[in-house]
């Protein structure tokens, strides 16, 4: 696909024209957007299949971490929307002539040229913060799962819940009028919008309990939910830290002995989910019928009329209740405050 195609979805043109404006070339090279790219990495060290593997990097940018894969050996196939990133990434892969991407096309996360079943691991680095509903963000998981070979790799990261209303704390945003009903807003249901082109644009701040709900119902198994940045963004003297070999390692030691620690996922600006397609998944399935759905409210905890818990789930009530305390199944992203219940499709 060479060009946009006006009957395929495509991201609000606020957020197209806030790309347009060519920031992301440089946004990992610099400040605490560093702390973001060598974590990224880690990550994607520990948790994608070896080499050699086939990746889809959907949402993938200017190519910042697909031509470091395609350089370790990996078959990396880009997708962006945005036209300046397409171009940007063409010109970062032509610069590395021994390892180009395999390919690189204009397109969105919510319909991929790809057939059924094609990929090792796909990177979702981005669209699930600008996809701004539960459906289309199940829309774009959805999409995930059906180009993944079974026992595939999903690796997708959002922003955190509390990202900008941290962030405005750290560096004196709120001194600027307009900013704190955007803060507040993002509070109170993650609907994040910018103004007029300043501050980060239209995106959607997952609460970290919302996340593995999300790709459970996607069809998804075995997830984790893991802090990218952790509290290391949050340093005043980052820049000072970060360039002393030492203090850079405690950063960073302290971000990995605290990245699944349930009560610290909001405090990262960015959260990293990782989940895997059932190796015994059939090609149009894609969950199972059944939603883990999750609330911030007590009240919301209802176990009536559910189909009957997953068969991991441990009901150590006498009354038989699903409690999430007792979900074996629920990973790290702590649900323990909140309600659970399973309804039919
Ligand atoms: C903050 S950038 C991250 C880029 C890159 N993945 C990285 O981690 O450096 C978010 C990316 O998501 C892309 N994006 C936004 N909406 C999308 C959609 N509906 N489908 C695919 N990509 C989308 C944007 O074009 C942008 O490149």
């Amino acid at each position: 696909m060479s060009g946009a195609d006006a009957s395929r979805p495509q991201p609000p043109p606020e957020v197209v024209a806030f790309y347009g404006r060519g920031l992301e070339e440089q946004r990992l090279d610099e400040g605490k957007g560093k702390l973001e790219r060598w974590r990224t990495q880690e990550l994607l060290a520990r948790y994608l299949p070896p080499q050699p593997a086939v990746v889809l990097d959907v949402g993938g940018g200017t190519g910042h971490y697909s031509v470091w894969l395609a350089q370790r050996g990996y078959s990396v196939h880009l997708i962006d929307p945005v036209p300046l990133h397409v171009e940007q990434a063409r010109a970062r892969s032509a610069a590395q002539p021994d390892a180009q991407l395999a390919s690189i096309a204009q397109g969105d996360a919510r319909r991929l040229h790809w057939g059924a079943g094609q990929v090792d691991a796909v990177l979702l680095l981005g669209p699930l913060y600008h996809l701004t509903t539960r459906e289309e963000r199940l829309d774009c998981l959805r999409e995930a799962w059906r180009v993944l070979r079974p026992g595939g790799t999903l690796i997708a990261v959002v922003i955190s819940r509390f990202a900008s209303t941290l962030d405005g704390l750290v560096n004196h945003l709120f001194a600027d009028p307009r900013y704190a009903p955007i803060a507040w807003q993002d509070l109170r249901n993650g609907q994040h919008r910018g103004l007029d082109g300043k501050y980060f644009t239209t995106a959607y701040l997952h609460h970290p309990a919302e996340l593995e709900p999300e790709l459970f119902e996607a069809g998804f198994r075995d997830m984790r939910v893991l802090a990218i940045e952790g509290p290391g963004w949050l340093l005043q003297d980052f820049q000072a830290q970060w360039a002393d070999a030492n203090l850079r390692e405690t950063i960073l030691e302290v971000v990995r002995r605290t990245e699944a620690e349930p009560s610290l996922l909001g405090a990262s600006s960015h959260l990293m989910a990782i989940g895997r397609k059932p190796s015994d998944a059939r090609p149009s399935s894609g969950g199972d019928g059944r939603a883990l759905v999750v609330g911030h409210d007590p009240s919301d905890l209802e176990t009536s009329g559910a189909p009957g818990p997953p068969p991991s789930v441990a009901t150590d009530a006498s009354d038989g209740a699903v409690r999430p305390r007792a979900c074996a199944w629920r990973g790290n992203a702590g649900i323990t405050h909140l309600g659970v219940r399973w309804r039919s499709r």
